[in-house]
C-alpha cells in the first residue's frame, strides 16, 4: 500500500475517542452468570477468574483512559451482579456501578453503556434465557432498573451487543453457553433479542425522559462483516455476498426497524471471502491464511478497507454512526499500530465520503478474557500482567492517545504503514 498524502487527517470537532470493554471480560469474579457456571462445570477449558481485576482497579484504568486523551468509554453493566437471584437487587452492586460512572464523569469521559454483552444471570439462563419469549420481561425489568438508577449519567445506551454473534456462538457452533446446536432455537433467540431491543428502547426513553427530563440515545452494537467473492462475474457468488450482507449485517435492523435506533453502532473486525466450489451451489468461507495473507492471532484477515465498505454501506441509514468496536488480537504491537492507523484512515475516508461517523471505540482497553479462548488473545492497548495485575500502556496506546488528543492522524503516522507493507 502506498500512501502519498502529506497532510494530516483531521477529524470533526467533538469526535469521540474511546475504548471498549465488557464486564465479564475485565471485571473478574463474576460468579452469578452463565459463563461462570460453564467455567466451573467443565463446559469450558478456560476460567475468567479475576480477569483484569477491573472491578477493583477501575479508577486506575480510567486514569489510563484519561492519559490517552480519550473523551468517551464503552463498558457493560453485569446484570448478574445487580440481580444475582431472581427479583433481588443487590444494593452494594448498584452503588458500585454508580461510583464507576461517577469516576468517568469526574474525568470528563462520556459513557456508552452496554446492557447485554453475552452473559446473563444463571437464574435467567436456567429458565431458558432468551430462548423463551416470556423471559424477555426479566431483561426489561433489569433495563428499567438501570434506567431508573443511572438514567441521568449515561450518554449512550447499547441494548444488545452483537445479537448475531451471540446466537452463532451459543446455538450454531455451540462454543459458548448454552452450547446447543440448534438452528431453529438460534432463530427464536434472535427474534426474542429483537423484541427485547424494541421494548428496551421504549422503556429507556420513557424513564429517562420522565424522570430525568432528558432524551437518551439508544442503539445496538452490530457486528459488521465485509463480504467479498472471487468471482465478480458469477451471479450466484454475487447473490451470496448480497444475502450474507443482508442477513448478517442488516438483519437485526430489519427486524427492529430503523426508528428504534438513534445511532448505528458498528463492530468491525475482518473480511470474509465467500468461495463457491465450481459446479456446485455450496458456498464456504475461504481460509485466506493459505494465501499467506496477514491475519490476526484469531486467524482473521486484516482488511482495513472493509471498514470503509461497511461504513459506506450503512450511510443510507442517515443516522449518526459510532464504531463501537474495532481492534486486533496480536502479540506484535507493531502490527497493532499499523492496524490502528490503517483503520482510522478508512474512517477518515468514509467521513469524506459522507458517512456521519461520530466516534471510535477501540477494542480493547486491556488485554482481557477473550471468551472461550481465555486470556491468551491480546487485544489491549494496555498490557495486563495476569499475575501482578500491573498495567503497561503499549506503544499503540501511546499513539492512540496522541491521535485522540490532537483529533487528527499526523503525517508521521502514515509512515508506520510504510511502503509495500503487507497489512
Ligand atoms: C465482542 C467482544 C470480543 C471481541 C473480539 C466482539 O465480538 O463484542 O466481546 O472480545 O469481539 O473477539
Amino acid at each position: 500500500m502506498r500512501i502519498h498524502h502529506h497532510k494530516a487527517h483531521v477529524f470533526p470537532d467533538g469526535f469521540l475517542w474511546g475504548t471498549a470493554t465488557s464486564a465479564h471480560q475485565v471485571e473478574g469474579d463474576n460468579i452469578y452468570n452463565d459463563w461462570y457456571y460453564a467455567e466451573t462445570h467443565n463446559k469450558l477449558k478456560v476460567k475468567s477468574g479475576h480477569a483484569c481485576k477491573h472491578y477493583e482497579m477501575y479508577e486506575k484504568d480510567f486514569d489510563l483512559i484519561k492519559a490517552m486523551n480519550n473523551n468517551a468509554h464503552r463498558l457493560s453493566i453485569e446484570w448478574s451482579r445487580l440481580e444475582p437471584e431472581e427479583g433481588r437487587w443487590n444494593e452494594e452492586e448498584i452503588e458500585h456501578y454508580r461510583k464507576v460512572f461517577q469516576a468517568l464523569h469526574k474525568r470528563d469521559i462520556k459513557i456508552m453503556l452496554t446492557l447485554h454483552h453475552f452473559t446473563v444471570p444463571l437464574w435467567f439462563a436456567m429458565k431458558g434465557g432468551f430462548e423463551k419469549t416470556r423471559n424477555v420481561k426479566y431483561f426489561i425489568r433489569f433495563v428499567k432498573k438501570v434506567a431508573e438508577e443511572y438514567g441521568d449519567m449515561i450518554d449512550f445506551w447499547i441494548t444488545i451487543n452483537e445479537p448475531g454473534v451471540y446466537i452463532y456462538q451459543g446455538w450454531e457452533v455451540a462454543e459458548w453457553p448454552p452450547f446447543k446446536k440448534n438452528k431453529f432455537t438460534a432463530g427464536r433467540v434472535y427474534l426474542n433479542l429483537a423484541l427485547a431491543h424494541r421494548l428496551a428502547y421504549k422503556a429507556i426513553y420513557k424513564i429517562v425522559a420522565r424522570k430525568f427530563d432528558r432524551l437518551p440515545e439508544v442503539g445496538i452494537a452490530q457486528n459488521m462483516l465485509s463480504f467479498a467473492t472471487y468471482r465478480k462475474h458469477g451471479l450466484i457468488d454475487q447473490l451470496a455476498v448480497w444475502f450474507s450482507s443482508k442477513t448478517a449485517n442488516h438483519g437485526f435492523y430489519m427486524l427492529t426497524g430503523k426508528n428504534t435506533h438513534d445511532f448505528i453502532g458498528i463492530n468491525y473486525y475482518f473480511r470474509i471471502r465467500l468461495k463457491r466450489k465450481k459446479g456446485t451451489l455450496k458456498i464456504e468461507h475461504d481460509d485466506v491464511s493459505s494465501q499467506e495473507r496477514e491475519v490476526s492471532d484469531m486467524g482473521w484477515e486484516i482488511y482495513p478497507h472493509g471498514l470503509f465498505d461497511v461504513l459506506m454501506d450503512i450511510r443510507d441509514y442517515e443516522k449518526p454512526v459510532y464504531i463501537t468496536e474495532n481492534g486486533i488480537a496480536t502479540r506484535n504491537d507493531d502490527k497493532r499500530q499499523r492496524f490502528l492507523i490503517s483503520h482510522l484512515n478508512e474512517i477518515y475516508y468514509a467521513l469524506k465520503g459522507g458517512c456521519d461517523v461520530k466516534g471510535y471505540f477501540h477494542w480493547s482497553l486491556l488485554d482481557n478474557f477473550e471468551w472461550h479462548q481465555g486470556c491468551k488473545q491480546k487485544f489491549g492497548l494496555v498490557e495486563v500482567n495476569f499475575k501482578t495485575y500491573q498495567r503497561k500502556v503499549k506503544k499503540s496506546g501511546i499513539i492512540y492517545g496522541d491521535i485522540a488528543g490532537k483529533n487528527k492522524i499526523e503525517h508521521k503516522y502514515f509512515k508506520l504503514l510504510g511502503h509495500h507493507v503487507k497489512l
